[in-house]
């Protein structure tokens, strides 16, 4: 397994009437920032439309990692790739056409991804395995920021972590990630961390994330 680790604060829980303020306080230690976007159907709260979406990818000095938990989601995947996020993640229980969103989303020479519900049985995802640049394992039910981590994603997230076998893919984990939980997330196997709450509630966000590198850094990986 890649000994990279990447993490990708969530603005969802910042205070996004100083949005620009936000992301500058953690752009220079972070390695992406993960935009959720919810439109208030496929989970019972909105966040950004697409044109505040855009503005938000284009101003911001961080690549954007923007994580769709919108329905019918196929056409608006590709508009987000084609807005400039660097990754696009698309729930396959939103998606209808895995297999050519995948494809469109690469096409605008963005990484492509699949997220999955905490419900939802990783197995049968291991056919786009050649399309997906990033798994996205939900460590708790889509649609707040500050729940807890569900523990009992981390055997997703190892069955994730060996069907990726030696490929270069990354896996993400999203949801309750912080000081406490992210060596576990680590050890299962997951190399890129969402974490909202746990930085943009604390006093010194740069500083969190850089404890939290450290940490999932210094974590001794599984056998
Ligand atoms: C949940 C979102 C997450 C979440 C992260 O639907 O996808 O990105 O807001 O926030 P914390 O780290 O507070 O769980
Ligand atoms: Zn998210």
């Amino acid at each position: 397994m890649s000994s990279e680790i990447r993490i990708t604060p969530s603005i969802l829980n910042a205070d996004l009437d100083n949005l620009n303020h936000e992301i500058e306080r953690i752009s220079k230690v972070s390695d992406y920032l993960h935009l959720d976007v919810m439109d208030d159907v496929f989970v019972p709260n909105f966040t950004f439309d697409f044109s505040r979406a855009s503005e938000i990818i284009k101003s911001s000095p961080l690549a954007v990692d923007a994580h769709l938990m919108v329905s019918n989601v196929d056409s608006i995947a590709v508009q987000y790739a084609e807005a400039g996020a660097a990754s696009v993640t698309v729930h396959v229980e939103a998606v209808s056409n895995i297999r050519s969103t995948l494809k469109n989303i690469r096409s605008q020479g963005s990484r492509a991804a699949i997220a999955l519900k905490p419900a939802t049985d990783v197995s049968a995802y291991s056919e786009f395995i050649d399309e997906v640049d990033m798994f996205l394992i939900m460590t708790v039910e889509p649609g707040f920021g500050g729940q807890k981590f569900m523990t009992e994603m981390m055997e997703k997230v190892r069955r994730t972590r060996s069907m990726i076998g030696a490929r270069p893919i990354w896996l993400q984990v999203d949801g309750g990630i912080s000081l406490e939980t992210i060596e576990i997330a680590r050890e299962a196997g997951a190399d890129t961390f969402v974490a909202g709450s746990a930085v943009f509630n604390s006093d010194d966000p740069a500083e969190m994330v850089n404890l939290l590198r450290a940490k999932a850094s210094s974590t001794k990986l599984e056998p």
